[in-house]
This record gives C-alpha cells, structure tokens and sequence, in this order.
C-alpha cells in the first residue's frame, strides 16, 4: 500500500508528476502488487497532516510526500519514523537539518529526497539568455532590465531559480543587471499574466526580458505579452523552466525564448523506485537527483511529442 500526497493538484506540473508515479507504478513487473493512492493536499498544511496521519493508521506500506509547507518536513519525519514507515520526499526540498535528524540512527536510510538541483536550472535559464545574438540587451545600454516572476516560496526552487539565473546571466555576459519588478505568483499561470500585464504598463519597453520561474507562470507572461503588442524575440525575451508541452510549442513558435526541462518522468520514476526499495528494506541515499536540461530553439524538436 502506497500513500501518495501532493501538495495540491491543481498546479499544472505536479499533474504531470503524479499521473507519471500512477503510471510507472502500473508498469512495474516485479511480482509485487501495489495498491497507490495519491491524495490533495489542497495547499492546505493541516489537511496533508491529516492524510499522512490516516496512511499511517491504516498501515500503508511506504509514502511519497509532495509538502505543502517544507517547514513540515521535521513533523512529518517524526511521525513516520516513530511508525517505521519509509517516506519519499519529492519535489519540496527540506531543510539540510531535517534530512540529517536522524543520521546514525535506525530510521537514516528510510527517507529521501527525490528531486533537482534548482540552482543548475536558474543557472541554465541566465545562459539562455546570455547566449542570445544580443545577450538580452536589447538597447545596448550594457545593462539587462528585466522582470522576475517568482513561485510560492514554500518551494525552494522559487529562491534558487531567482537568484541564480541573474547571477549566471552576469557571470556569463559580463553585462550588468537592472531588476524592474519582482513579484510573487505562487506558481500560477493566471497570476503570471496579471503580474506581467502590470509590469508591460509600468515600464513598457524598458523590459528586455521576464524570466519566470516556471512555465506556468511563463504560458500567462505570454499572453500579457502577446495583448500588450509586444513581440519575443523581437522585442522582448522570455524565459521559464519545467519544459511543458504547451512551452515547449511556444519555443517552437518564436513566443518564447526558451525553458530547462524539470525532468518529472525522471523524478517521478526515481521516486517510486525509492518506494520500491524501502519496501523491499533495503537501504536509501539521502537524495537522489535528477538533472535539469536547457531547451531552446536549436533543440526544442527533441523534446516535443511526436
Ligand atoms: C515546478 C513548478 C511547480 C512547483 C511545485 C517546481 O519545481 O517548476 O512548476 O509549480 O515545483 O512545488
């Protein structure tokens, strides 16, 4: 019995994420049979508390855990090793010091971090705009005025795309950076729309690029940029991260300058053969990771459906 929770199911990548771990544990030919339930924490802390109280009384063999607040993280690693349940974390991060609670101790080696480096992504998102004929600098002043979109901060993928796509870009350019506007859209497409619908009235074509920190909210930005007449790739840049179809076919079009694929078939599968594995009592790593890939132009037809 496997008892999935992911923090809330409408967010458009955590769909593709959890009809992948539902998929990939159909696949599985290992003799086993595994009875998956995937739950939605509904972006509430307290209702996931629940579920995971509720998978532990009923036995459930093992968990895969998608936090509403990463914060939870020490609660929850409490109570599933005070009930001998393995837990696998993915897509949330905790905190280093919650990931090494229980070092030396019998319950090291039950839980994990299933996940990817968000620094490597934010980095991959700067060179994809350094990398550009212009690096950006659409005005040729040698500094690159952009826009920052960012996600719910429970997330620390939100903190480290941010960051590092800027300092990468400055690194790799050589230019320096004016940051316009920077505001929280939690993830969402239609608060990536409004924020950069704002942003394109404030400061029109002073904006050369908006990143966001992923496709979601990228897919809204698109929109704000299209209704405001302003053209990607002419006039403006556009970056995001997770490689969603619907990007990946904006990319192709010319609306967007690029993404970096958040791997979640590689994630989702590592998951559940994390799962796999602590069911059958062996031991796990702490983390296992999974890489980021850039997506542009050049290489977008590898990555689009056939
Ligand atoms: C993804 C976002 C997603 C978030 C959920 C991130 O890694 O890039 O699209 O909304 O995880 O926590």
């Amino acid at each position: 019995k496997v008892g999935v929770s992911i923090y809330k199911f409408d967010d458009n990548f955590m769909t593709l994420y959890r009809e992948e771990i539902a998929n990939y544990f159909k696949s599985l030919n290992d003799g086993n049979t595994y009875d998956v339930t995937i739950q939605d924490g509904k972006g509430d802390q307290a209702e996931q508390t629940n579920q995971i109280d509720n998978f532990i009384q009923q036995g459930y063999d093992v968990l895969i855990i998608n936090l509403v607040q990463s914060t939870s993280a020490a609660t929850v690693i409490d109570k599933c090793a005070t009930a001998g349940v393995p837990c696998i974390f993915i897509n949330r991060e905790p905190e280093k010091a919650d990931m090494d609670l229980y070092d030396g101790k019998d319950y090291a080696g039950k839980y994990t971090y299933v996940g990817a480096d968000a620094r490597q992504s934010g980095k991959m998102q700067g060179e994809l705009v350094a990398d550009l004929a212009d690096k950006g600098d659409l005005n040729k002043d040698g500094t690159l005025q952009y826009v920052m979109v960012v996600g719910d901060p429970e997330n620390v993928d939100a903190k480290y795309r941010t960051e590092f796509s800027i300092s990468q870009y400055g690194e790799k350019s050589g230019l320096k950076v004016e940051k316009l506007d920077e505001q929280r859209g939690d993830w969402d497409q239609a608060k990536g729309q409004e924020i950069v619908a704002n942003a394109l009235v404030k400061f029109g074509d002073k904006i050369e690029v908006v990143f966001c920190n992923n496709d979601g909210m990228a897919l809204g930005a698109a929109q704000a940029i299209n209704a405001a007449g302003r053209t990607v790739g002419k006039d403006i840049y556009l970056v995001g991260v997770d490689a969603l179809e619907e990007a990946k076919q904006l990319i192709k079009d010319g609306k967007m300058t690029g993404t970096v694929l958040n791997d979640h078939i590689g994630q989702s599968h590592t998951a559940v053969d994390a799962a796999v594995k602590a069911v059958n009592g062996d031991k796990l790593e702490k983390y296992y990771w999974v890489d980021y890939v850039k997506v542009s132009p050049d290489n977008v037809a590898e990555f689009l459906k056939k």
